[in-house]
């Protein structure tokens, strides 16, 4: 591959390329999982030990995505059988088969799509990217890794609850956010939205500073 393939990057607030490919679910498309919430993200190589704890990871905590409506779609440039061979290794370790489709992306369609591939890293292999995807179909958020760090499936799932909890409530999440915990509400626009301690205090906001306030949702509303 050369160095400086020709490749796009999705941005936060755009449509997610839609996309038809092999996996070993068969042939998917990106748009049927409208609907669902997609975690799409990519490795650098079947067969390979940081990945494999990966995988493995995915799939042992893939009822948790699953709960919050998200669709894991892993995807690496090797083919179907290779994809097939690893995943059934993986059950073999584990005890544990693996629950969601791995995307082969042979020809790098997708990975060009996503902007996944860094030459400076790997002229071969996909980087670590993960793509927060909404259920309508809207990059939400994405995260890239290289080859030499593991994902945290505790980060990946804390994102999803902070950008589904945020979409609800018109609001969002400060700095170490976990679910449960307060969250930020906008700041005040205009001068005149802007309000004293006391009044923030009876409307049941935390007041820190007048463009500072947090306030308690309920996680399941
Ligand atoms: C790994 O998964 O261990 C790995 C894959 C590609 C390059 C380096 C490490």
């Amino acid at each position: 591959m050369e160095s400086d393939v020709a490749q796009t990057l999705p941005r936060i607030g755009e449509p997610a390329p839609d996309f038809e490919a092999n996996s070993t679910a068969g042939t998917i498309r990106l748009s049927q999982f409208r609907g669902k919430w997609v975690m799409l993200f990519s490795h650098p190589a079947d067969f390979t030990p940081v990945c494999t704890t990966e995988i493995s990871e995915f799939a042992r905590r893939n009822e948790e995505f699953v709960r919050r409506n998200v669709q894991l779609l892993g995807l690496s440039v090797d083919g179907v059988p290779s994809h097939i061979g690893w995943t059934r290794d993986i059950a073999g370790l584990t005890g544990r088969p693996v629950p969601f489709p791995i995307i082969s992306d042979l020809d790098m369609h997708v990975s060009r799509l996503y902007g996944m591939l860094h030459p400076g890293e790997s002229n071969t292999a996909t980087v670590r990217s993960v793509f927060f995807i909404d259920d309508k179909g809207v990059v939400r958020a994405l995260i890239y890794y290289p080859l030499s760090t593991g994902r945290n499936v505790d980060e990946l799932l804390r994102v999803f609850d902070a950008l589904q909890l945020t979409s609800r409530h018109g609001v969002s999440t400060p700095v170490d956010w976990q679910p449960g915990q307060p969250v930020v509400v906008p700041a005040p626009a205009t001068t005149e939205a802007v309000l004293d301690r006391e009044q923030a205090e009876a409307q049941g906001l935390d007041y820190r500073t007048w463009y500072l306030r947090l306030k308690q949702v309920d996680p399941n509303s």
